[in-house]
């Protein structure tokens, strides 16, 4: 299985197990399944309302003797109403003790929004803070501490474009180690890749199958399916692959991370056996082919009437 490696050496599964959207009720199963197949990385966050679930299984593989914790990776993620100082360590001890562990192999700010403390989404414009009163640098502070303290072993960002990365970079006593963003052959992000490169930053890729499963409030009529492309269906033929498969070494090929979601254990075991594809130069080529900017998770939430975010603060 291939690794990410961090400055400190320590090395990330490539490949894990997304579990947005995984319900209550079926998340359970998915990730005990994910981890009898293999799986040694699973992304979580408060905010997909699972965690107690994904650390029931989590805890359950470890005690049958399946898996031992120093060979998982997970990640979760600092929502939005604990940007604070005083809320962020409180906030990743919710999520510590929901996935019943003692640390996090990497913490991330979800997103470059603030909320008041009381709000998980916001149904009016008070709903929302300003960067000017929450700086992401203040966030970035107390995030650094999670990682001296041991809480985090490592700490980076989700959703954040160049312009919010130099931000906390430039005052930062600990770099970002992450950034996690939407990336598929759709959207490819090649400057933002190259930044990140630039500045070992790793990559990982949320939403690398299209996320069809997404609410109806977040998808627009007539948009393009990813997993129904023309090219991918083609490669995939030459390969005697699914589409899912194509997109995932795709993801894998350009060293960054990928974490599709799946509640379903054939697919589960599918996604995982992507690893084993290797796409050869004129098929990366094709692929390079499909960039067209299309955001599935636009981040329109966040820009409602009032919100004093707009689509050019977030990309
Ligand atoms: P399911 O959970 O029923 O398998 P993303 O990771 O981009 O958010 O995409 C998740 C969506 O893709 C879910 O609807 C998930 O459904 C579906 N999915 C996951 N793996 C596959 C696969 N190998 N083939 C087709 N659809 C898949």
């Amino acid at each position: 299985m291939k690794k990410l490696t961090y400055k400190n050496g320590d090395q990330m599964p490539i490949f894990g197990l997304g579990t947005w959207k995984s319900e209550p009720g079926e998340v359970y199963k998915a990730v005990m399944e994910a981890i009898k197949t293999g799986y040694r990385h699973i992304d979580c966050a408060p905010v997909y309302g699972n965690e107690k679930e994904v650390g029931q299984a989590i805890t359950d593989a470890i005690n049958q003797g399946i898996v031992h914790r120093e060979k998982l990776w997970i990640t979760s993620k600092l929502w939005n109403n604990a940007h604070k100082k005083e809320l962020i360590q409180p906030a990743i001890e919710n999520t510590l003790s929901d996935l019943q562990i003692d640390y996090l192999d990497l913490y991330l700010i979800h997103w470059p929004v603030v909320l008041k403390p009381d709000v998980s989404f916001p149904k009016t414009p008070e709903g929302f803070e300003t960067l000017e009163n929450v700086p992401l640098e203040e966030t970035w502070a107390g995030m650094e501490k999670l990682k001296e303290n041991g809480l985090a072993k490592h700490i980076g960002v989700c959703n954040f474009n160049i312009k919010n990365l130099n931000t906390i970079m430039a005052d930062a006593q600990i770099a970002p180690e992450m950034n996690q963003v939407e990336l598929h052959p759709y959207l490819a992000q090649n400057e933002l890749l190259q930044f990140c490169k630039q500045n070992n930053i790793h990559v990982t890729a949320y939403s690398p199958l299209g996320s069809k499963d997404r609410p109806d409030r977040l998808k627009e009529e007539n948009e393009p399916v990813l997993l129904e492309d023309g090219v991918l269906k083609e490669i995939a033929n030459n390969h005697g692959a699914s589409s899912a498969q194509i997109l995932i070494s795709w993801a894998i090929s350009r060293d960054t991370a990928v974490i599709p979601k799946s509640v379903n254990p054939g697919r589960i075991k599918e996604n995982f056996d992507a690893q084993n594809i290797e796409l050869t130069d004129k098929e990366i080529e094709m692929i390079k082919g499909l960039d067209k900017n299309r955001r599935y998770v636009s981040g329109s939430f966040w820009t409602t009437k009032g919100s004093p975010y707009s689509m050019s603060d977030l990309w």
